[in-house]
């Protein structure tokens, strides 16, 4: 990261004396402004919340420009990608930063399945909750308790570490995912299949049982593998930006990675995609597409708190490129399931179509994102809803690790700490409880 030789100059319109800024220019994307020196200089913050406009660190592993809908993992466009590669490509593409040649993947493969199966002991940890429990309650706390397994790689200062723990995470999240699946419908867990490609692995683990030999179908296991393709990273998001800060404090990976999996829970992150199912059933439910125009109308309006799930983005400002290439895979798993007649699917198309026409959403440039598209394949295959984020966490597991890895090993990185505008109450004093 060089300056460039424009200058950025901050000025005050009382007087105080203006100030200039170097300006860094990335490879692509916007140019940044420096501003670590301000308060030392100037005495005074910067305020940004929901960081619209403040990059937050330097990275060479995604990018995302939004008013074209395109989408790099390391350079490589998501199309080629999702076309050429599978996800252990995709996830050696984003730790080591190029994609493997044939012995490279041949090793990388070979690394990954000796990981698959989790300490024994984890079936007893799983016992302690509640079959009912929501699968992202059970994530956060199984990939959190790894820590406590795996003492050997905790120490995200030392590079071994932090790659045995990688691969690790990288290879036991479809095992956990699987058996928090097994666990609430009761089914014995079944042990991973290193024959198995990593999305095939997971549909068996998923879906087998021990009375009966059971053949992964190849279409759900493309779809599948797809899926976590394009999830695999997306740059300085809400659970990666978590991860990030997490990690700064030198916690273990573990740990770090535990709390991505707590943010991307939530319904306006990962949490989309079983948000998105959840609407096209109710309104399926309240009477199916003759009722889009009701849900519409409440979606626009302002005193309502409904939004139209699976739409819009904070950097997409054009049509997602994951949406289009789940909307294709959307096609294929209905169309080989015999499923193209479904009609949550016509729903969602129907509305899709109308909210793309309407200027509510035009005018704020509202399209539908991967989490649109990513529910009905899932459900397709035979995922429970619930368990939808939880696909989505195993997949972002990668780039979460890639960042935080490229974060400990940034010369420039800190323990993260905003600051803030205080606008409480001075210094005051404690009145006895008396005279309160
Ligand atoms: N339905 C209806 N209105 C919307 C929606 C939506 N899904 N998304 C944004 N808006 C409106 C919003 O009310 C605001 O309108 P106004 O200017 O009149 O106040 C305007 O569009 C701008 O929205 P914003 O809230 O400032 O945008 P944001 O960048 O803060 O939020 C978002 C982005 C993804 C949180 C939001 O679009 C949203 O909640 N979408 C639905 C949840 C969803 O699908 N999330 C998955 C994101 S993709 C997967 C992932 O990365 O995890």
């Amino acid at each position: 990261m060089s300056p460039s030789d424009v200058k950025a100059t901050l000025s005050f319109s009382d007087g105080s004396p203006s100030i200039d800024l170097p300006l860094y220019k990335g490879s692509i994307g916007p140019d940044v402004i420096d501003i670590r020196k301000l308060y030392a200089q100037t005495g005074k913050f910067t305020y940004d919340p929901g960081f619209l406009s403040t990059a937050s660190c330097n990275s060479t592993i995604t990018y995302i420009d939004g008013d074209k809908g395109e989408l790099l993992y390391r350079g490589y466009p998501i199309e080629q990608i999702a076309q050429s590669c599978d996800f252990l490509d995709t996830c050696h593409l984003l730790l080591y930063g190029d994609l493997p040649n044939l012995t490279q993947r041949d090793d990388f493969h070979k690394l990954v399945a000796n990981h698959t199966m989790v300490n024994e002991q984890m079936q007893f940890f799983l016992r302690g909750f509640r079959r009912d429990a929501h699968p992202m309650a059970i994530m956060t706390g199984l990939v959190g308790a790894l820590s406590a397994f795996y003492h050997d790689s905790t120490d995200i200062n030392n590079p071994q570490h932090r790659e045995i723990s990688a691969i690790r995470l990288i290879a036991k999240m479809p095992t956990l995912v699987a058996m928090a699946y097994k666990y609430s419908v009761g089914q014995p867990y079944m042990y991973p299949r290193n024959n198995l490609s990593y999305a095939g692995n997971f549909i068996h683990m998923m879906f087998a049982t021990p009375c009966e030999d059971y053949t992964v179908n190849p279409i759900i296991e493309r779809a599948l593998d797809r899926i976590f393709m394009l999830h695999a990273d997306h740059e300085q998001n809400a659970s990666t930006s978590t991860v990030r800060l997490c990690g700064s404090s030198g916690t273990n990976p573990f740990a770090a990675i535990a709390a991505g999996v707590a943010c991307l829970w939530g319904p306006a992150h990962g949490g989309a995609n079983e948000a998105a199912l959840n609407m096209l059933e109710d309104i399926q439910k309240m009477g199916g597409a003759e009722r889009i125009g009701d849900f519409i109308r409440q979606v626009k309006d302002k005193n309502s708190t409904v939004k139209l799930m699976g739409f819009g983005h904070r950097v997409y400002k054009n049509y997602d490129p994951r949406a289009k290439l789940m909307r294709e895979t959307c096609h294929e798993v209905l169309t080989a399931l015999g499923l193209h007649d479904d009609p949550l699917f016509k729903l969602a198309m129907t509305l899709e179509k109308i909210a793309l026409e309407d200027d509510y959403f035009v005018s704020r440039k509202l399209y539908p994102n991967v989490d649109f598209y990513s529910g009905i394949v899932q459900r397709a295959i035979g995922i429970p809803v619930g368990l939808f984020t939880a696909v989505f966490a195993l997949a972002r597991t990668v780039g979460w690790i890639a960042q935080l890895n490229e974060m400990i090993s940034d010369p420039e990185y800190k323990i993260g700490r905003p600051r803030q505008l205080f606008v409480g109450a001075k210094a005051r004093d404690v009145v006895p409880i008396a005279l309160r």
